[in-house]
This record gives structure tokens, C-alpha cells and sequence, in this order.
């Protein structure tokens, strides 16, 4: 076939495809399955048994401001991003919640997707995670809560000696909204009030070390940040803090870098900060002198800062075989435990209905379109593996569609295998 004939024939089938998926023969308005079996919805576990888990982890962590460690084992594709994607989903959903209700739930959140080589590198990435943009006004509100404490001395100190510029009035504006929240728009009035930005830039320095961190190097790095965002767009957010872990003193001055990163988001009303590393298993990848220093530092890093948790994911072999080499980590890394287990015929049910409720109009335990005999089918295919029974309900309500068939037989299971190649 010509490869303009194949076009036509797939914008054929595309439009088909639209106009069958408007077909409400099952009473569904998409195909809710994972095409390719990645996280899709934050759809919740099937077991009770980790929903209390999660729950009795959430809980303690937070309320005693205590460090916490949630581990969570299964083979591939067996549901480990997804629910540490779904767990911080809901610790965010709680703190929005909380924030409505005016609860005392604050929690912040970041993911990295591999534990990276470096422990350095992680907390690097929960930066990232988190935002430059977002310390950066964190680290402003702090600043300026302290600037603004006398807003009427402020002139008097930063003020042009010969020149005199700018009333009262324009002076105590730069403490009001919405310059006050805004850094830019603040240093820009200042600039224009010609204010003495050099000692600004002392002052806010002194803060910073006060507040923050007493380092003065990492003080330096965070009110280049803020200071000289407008100067430094050549230089970006990254090589401003990345450039402050040297060679030297490597630990000491991660666990610095850490509890600042705390520090920030505590003064702004957050109290734990909730870190997710997934497919931590890749640390088996390191070569050992880097694995023994990495794990070592990780132990540092959690002894020495407790307004964290770390959750991570991984497969059963490496947290057997490495990480219970180095039992205090092990310990630390293991206060609580998930093990994910392959599905049986009555969780495979329940993850049915639990898609299929995402795209039908009325909530129902019922697995329709799909029959009793199908879902045995495919929890015997898939091995009770999760993204192999996912990429089946997919391909099978998608060949029911196609055909408009009246529901899913195991005689459309088979072909949505084959269509698979399995
Ligand atoms: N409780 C659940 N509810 C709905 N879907 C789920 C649930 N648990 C797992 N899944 C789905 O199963 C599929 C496989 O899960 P996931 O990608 O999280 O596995 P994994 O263990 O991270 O695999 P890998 O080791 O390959 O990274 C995804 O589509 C995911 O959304
Ligand atoms: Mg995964």
C-alpha cells in the first residue's frame, strides 16, 4: 500500500473511531483503560489492608512532626508508581482540603523518578520539583515580612543621601499589594526610588542568614535568587543553587542544603515535606564504592532533618539484597511496608468497576460490559499482573466497540491477546 493510501485508510479509522466512541452501547463515554498500562486516574487500592497503611503513615508522620519512611515492593507492573502517585495525590487533595476547612493539614510534595546517582542530586531535584519559582517567592515572604516589621523607618534607612525622590506615600506603597507579594514589581519600585540597593542587599543577606541558613554561601545563593532575577536570566535558577555543592564537605553540606529546603517551607505554614523516589531499585545499578556512599549519606540526611518522609518504590531483589546490607537504612526505609501482590479474580473486579466508574454515568460494582468468564480469562493471562490485565480490558473493550459486540466474551479476550502479540 502507498503511504498516502495508508493515510487516508488511518484518517478513516480515526474518524470511525470517534463516532464509535460516542456509541453508548455499554453506557460509557471513553475507554477509561490504560492504553499502554501507565498510571491513568489516582484510582485508589483494592486491598483495605494498604488503605490503612497509608492512613496510619499519613497520620503519624504528620502529627508527630516525625521522619517516616514508606516502602513499597512488587514486581513490575504491579501497581508501585501508581500508588505513590496516588498517595501523593492525596496528601495534596488533604492539604487543599485542609486549607478550605481551615485544618491544621499542611504537607508538600515532590517526586523524583529515579533515585538519581546522588543523594545531592536528589535533593537537587525535590528543588526542581518543588520550583524555582515557588522558593522563590517562599524566600521572599520571608524576606519581606522582616523588611516590612517597620514600614515607616524603611525610607528613612534606604532613602538617596543627596537627592530627595519619592514620597512617604511611594516609600509605604512598596509594602502594600501587590508589590508586597511581588519581588520584581518591589525591586523595580525600589530601583526607581533609587533606594540603596547595596545595603538592600546586605540586609536582606543578614535575613536570609537569620531565618534560613546561617551558612553564608548557601546565604549568597538564595538572595542571588531573589535579588538579581532580573539580571541573571542568563544564568539559570539551577547553576544559581546547584553551583553551591562543592567537592568538598559533600555530606555536611547537602543535609545544610536539606534542612534550609525545610526551613523555607516550614516558615511559610508547611509542615512536612513528603519526598517519592520511584524505581529506587536503579541504586542497584551504582558502582559499589558510589552505592556504600550514597546509602551512607541517605542515613545522614534522614538522621539529621525529621520534617520529612521518604517514600520509595522498588522491587523486592534490591531492597532484599542491597539495601538490607545497611540495616539502619533498611529500618529507616521500612517503618512502614507495602507489599504489592499479584491480583486475584475478586481485586481484578474490582479494578474493572473501578475504570469502568470513571466513564460511566452512574457508580455500579457491576464489571458490564465485561462477562464473569472474561475476567477470569484475563486474570489467567495476565497472571494477576496488573498492566498486562489493563492493556487486555483496553484492547477488549476496544474490539467490542469495533465489532458492537453485546458484551466482552472470552472469545474477544483471546483476540485482544493476540492483537497484542502475547
Ligand atoms: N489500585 C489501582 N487502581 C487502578 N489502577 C491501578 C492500580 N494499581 C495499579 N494500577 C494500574 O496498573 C498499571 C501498572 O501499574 P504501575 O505502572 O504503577 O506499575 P509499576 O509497579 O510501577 O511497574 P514498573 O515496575 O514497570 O514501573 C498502571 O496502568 C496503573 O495505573
Ligand atoms: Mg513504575
Amino acid at each position: 500500500m502507498e503511504k498516502s493510501e495508508l493515510i487516508d485508510e488511518l484518517l478513516r479509522d480515526l474518524k470511525k473511531q470517534k463516532l464509535e466512541k460516542n456509541f453508548p452501547q455499554f453506557k460509557l463515554r471513553f475507554n477509561p483503560f490504560p492504553l499502554a498500562g501507565l498510571p491513568r486516574f489516582p484510582l485508589p487500592p483494592l486491598d483495605l489492608e494498604i488503605v490503612d497503611k497509608i492512613r496510619h503513615f499519613v497520620v503519624s508522620t504528620y502529627s508527630e512532626g516525625e521522619y517516616g519512611g514508606l516502602t513499597i515492593v512488587g514486581d513490575y507492573g504491579m501497581g508501585k508508581t501508581h500508588l505513590l502517585r496516588f498517595i501523593q495525590s492525596l496528601i495534596e487533595g488533604l492539604t487543599k482540603k485542609a486549607q478550605k476547612e481551615k485544618m491544621d493539614f499542611s504537607a508538600v510534595t515532590c517526586f523524583i523518578d529515579r533515585p538519581e546517582d546522588s543523594p545531592q542530586r536528589v535533593v537537587h531535584k525535590i528543588i526542581e520539583d518543588i520550583g524555582y519559582d515557588k522558593i522563590r517567592k517562599y524566600v521572599w515572604k520571608i524576606v519581606i515580612e522582616k523588611l516590612g516589621n517597620e514600614p515607616t523607618s524603611f525610607r528613612e534607612k534606604y532613602k538617596p543621601k543627596q537627592i530627595q525622590l519619592g514620597s512617604a506615600e511611594n516609600w509605604l506603597q512598596l509594602f502594600e499589594e501587590p508589590t508586597r507579594s511581588n519581588y520584581l514589581t518591589f525591586l523595580s519600585r525600589f530601583r526607581k526610588l533609587n533606594g540603596d540597593l547595596k545595603l538592600l542587599q546586605e540586609n536582606v543577606r543578614e535575613i536570609i542568614k537569620q531565618e534560613i541558613v546561617l551558612d553564608s554561601a548557601l546565604a549568597d545563593r538564595y538572595l542571588d535568587l531573589i535579588l538579581f532575577a532580573e539580571e541573571k536570566v542568563a544564568e539559570s535558577s539551577w547553576e544559581i543553587l546547584a553551583g553551591y555543592v562543592s567537592k568538598k564537605d559533600i555530606q555536611k553540606k547537602e543535609i545544610m542544603f536539606l534542612n534550609s529546603i525545610v526551613k523555607i517551607l516550614k516558615k511559610v505554614g508547611f509542615k512536612h515535606l513528603y519526598v517519592f523516589v520511584d524505581e529506587f531499585e536503579d541504586i542497584g545499578k551504582l558502582s559499589s564504592a558510589k552505592r556504600t556512599n550514597y546509602l551512607l549519606t541517605l542515613i545522614t540526611l534522614i538522621n539529621k532533618e525529621r520534617r520529612w518522609s521518604v517514600i520509595v518504590s522498588l522491587i523486592r531483589d534490591v531492597l532484599e539484597e542491597e539495601i538490607k546490607k545497611q540495616p539502619p537504612l533498611y529500618d529507616r526505609l521500612t517503618t512502614t511496608m507495602i507489599d504489592l501482590k499479584p491480583l486475584n479474580e475478586k481485586k481484578a473486579k474490582r479494578l474493572l468497576a473501578s475504570y469502568l466508574n470513571v466513564s460511566r454515568t452512574e457508580e455500579s460494582e457491576s464489571t458490564f460490559p465485561f462477562s464473569e468468564d472474561s475476567v477470569k480469562k484475563m486474570a489467567k493471562i495476565s497472571e494477576g499482573n496488573y498492566r498486562s490485565f489493563l492493556v487486555l480490558a483496553y484492547n477488549s473493550l476496544e474490539i467490542a466497540l469495533r465489532e458492537k459486540a453485546r458484551n466482552i466474551n472470552p472469545e474477544i479476550v483471546e483476540r485482544a491477546r493476540e492483537l497484542r502479540g502475547t
